[in-house]
């Protein structure tokens, strides 16, 4: 990572608190294991909360195409820094909530670096709610957490009816995280 990415996430962080709420960018090993089950073959991406890129590029690197990933990112400073380091990415600058209203179908997996348990139950549903509109039949919800709870609300995971897996801890990240995979049962 470039220090000038590690200096403009600094200044978000202490500008923009309650919309970072990260101390430090995922390391490359918490990022590896976010994106270890993306295939380039199998469709576009969606990234939700993209910040400076690092999960970005890690996406990137599984040889996704660059036209094939739409980030979403809140902040117009990350935004700048997104379409200067990724020029043929698809940058939308929006809230997470209307992720439903991408014109994307059939993604493969909707990754998530939002701190979604900080983040209010209507905006957590919206998310979730959006991500199975825009996933196609059998896609994932991927998202990591700190702490030693399931990342979405138990509300939101009754009513969707989500399923999950959940990886080993991962020690060389601060804080150290644990990485989740929601999809949602058919009907
Ligand atoms: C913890 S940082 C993660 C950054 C990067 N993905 C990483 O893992 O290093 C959270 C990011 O989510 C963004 N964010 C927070 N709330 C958001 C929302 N409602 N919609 C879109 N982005 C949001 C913040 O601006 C920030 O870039």
């Amino acid at each position: 990572m470039a220090s000038s990415d590690f200096s403009l996430f600094m200044g978000q962080l202490l500008r923009r608190p309650h919309q970072v709420v990260a101390l430090a960018p995922s390391s490359r090993f918490l990022c590896a294991e976010m994106v270890a089950r993306i295939d380039p073959a199998a469709g576009p991406v969606i990234e939700l909360g993209a910040g400076t890129g690092n999960i970005t590029q890690a996406i990137l690197d599984r040889g996704v195409a660059q036209e094939d990933l739409h980030s979403i990112e809140m902040n117009p400073e990350f935004c700048d820094r997104l379409r200067a380091r990724f020029p043929r990415l698809n940058v939308h600058q929006m809230s997470a909530g209307e992720v439903g209203s991408l014109a994307v179908n059939d993604a493969q997996a909707v990754v998530s670096g939002l701190p979604l348990l900080s983040m209010p139950l209507g905006l957590q549903r919206d998310i979730l709610t959006g991500t199975f509109q825009r996933v196609r039949p059998g896609g994932s919800y991927v998202q990591f957490t700190y702490g030693p709870k399931p990342p979405v609300a138990r509300a939101v995971r009754e009513e969707l009816d989500l399923q999950w897996t959940v990886s080993h801890k991962i020690w060389w990240n601060m804080p150290p995280a644990r990485v989740y995979r929601f999809t949602r049962t058919a009907h």
